[in-house]
């Protein structure tokens, strides 16, 4: 399959594109680089002969445009966007301007090559969004597909604008379009102003280990290795229309997240006294922070076979142990702007 995959310097799309060309496929990645983007992530499939680059924003139509015609995609596969939650509450407008905006462009220049193209039937337009639009859960319960959305912050209420725009785009238009809602990833390459990275990189350097609120929040734990492999089965062998859940029924709260990782931490690179868990500190939580997100994978596994193959203790000890061998990446990354740095206190 020739696929088009937006993002693909990104986290997750870096993985995408990985096992994409590992698999036999011809990937173009197109990426505008922004702070979040590492060509580095890419770095193992660059020299392939089935790999191409472009630096394209998704919101120029123009560029877009030329890049559909020169590469002829069969499917695309969306997960360019803005992705951390604190730097949309400093400055949502950059959220709403790519995650909304630049899928709308990316919408309309995907049903100009596809109605060009005489309407394909099996021509896939994937886009790759968060569970995060289905709000926050109590104690009990999952989300399902069906689940009402109830964005609570301007990610989530962006990420969620797009999903619909992306059904609209199916049901007016006819574009085939199929959606997949994920829970939180980790793994390599993970951008360092993520809780997991930070935890990792702050203990290493002696420095606290911060804890919004009093840790308590609840996250679905997936390796992002196992989602890039969910993805690239639901551009192939997914429903027209459909939206599928994809998590890792790995739920922790933060603090027990943190106390795993210090735990792995604590045999592996052990400190002259003490343990890591020292060093956590409880520091302001993020205005509006969700509670606790659930995914009830159910369709997935059974409409497509799907299940997580990683575990969340094994998967945090093959990224504590990738971060430990991968130093170079993680320095160079981390004098970018707003790194280290806290970010959306709301204040
Ligand atoms: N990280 C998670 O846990 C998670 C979970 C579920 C869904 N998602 C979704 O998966 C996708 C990828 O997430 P990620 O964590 O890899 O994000 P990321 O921030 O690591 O990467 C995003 C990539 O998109 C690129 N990009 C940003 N704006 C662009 C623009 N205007 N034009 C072209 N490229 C642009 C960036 O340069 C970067 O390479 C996002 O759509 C996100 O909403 C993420």
């Amino acid at each position: 399959m020739k696929l088009l995959v937006t993002g693909g310097a990104g986290f997750i799309g870096s993985a995408v594109v990985r096992q994409a060309v590992a698999a036999g496929h011809h990937v173009v990645n197109l990426d505008a680089l922004t702070y979040a983007a590492c060509l580095e992530n890419v770095a193992p499939v660059s020299d392939d002969p089935n790999y191409t680059f472009v630096e394209v924003d998704i919101r120029d139509r123009a560029a877009l445009d030329a890049t559909l015609n020169t590469h002829q995609p069969d499917a695309i596969m969306h997960l360019a966007a803005e992705s951390h939650v604190d730097r949309s509450i400093d400055g949502p407008g950059t959220f709403i301007d790519t995650n909304v905006m630049g899928t709308f462009h990316l919408l309309e220049a995907t049903r100009s090559y596809w109605e060009q193209a005489g309407r394909p039937a099996d021509f896939r337009f994937h886009h790759i969004s968060t569970d995060e639009v289905f709000g926050s859960l109590g104690p009990t319960g999952m989300f399902t597909e069906d689940t009402p959305y109830d964005p609570r912050s301007p990610y989530s209420a962006s990420k969620a604008s797009s999903d619909h725009l992306v059904r609209a785009w199916c049901e007016t238009y006819g574009l085939p379009v199929i959606l997949t809602n994920c829970s939180n990833n980790y793994g390599p390459y993970h951008f360092p102003e993520k809780l997991i990275p930070v935890i990792i990189l702050n203990a290493l350097a002696g420095k606290a280990l911060p804890i919004y609120g009093d840790g308590s929040n609840v996250r679905d734990w997936l390796y992002v290795e196992d989602h890039a492999d969910a993805l690239l089965l639901v551009v192939q062998k997914g429903e027209v229309g459909r939206s599928y859940n994809i998590g890792g029924e790995n739920e922790r709260s933060n603090l027990e997240l943190v106390n795993t990782l210090c735990a792995i931490l604590d045999e592996v690179r052990p400190k002259t006294t003490g343990s890591y868990s020292d060093q956590i500190t409880f520091v302001t939580d993020r205005p509006g922070h969700d509670a606790r997100y659930a995914i009830d994978p159910t369709r997935i596994r059974t409409e497509l076979g799907w299940s997580p193959s990683v575990t969340v203790e094994d998967g945090l000890r093959r990224t504590v142990h990738w971060y430990l061998e991968n130093e170079a990446w993680w320095r160079a990354l981390q004098d970018r702007s707003g790194v280290g740095q806290r970010l959306g206190t709301g204040t």
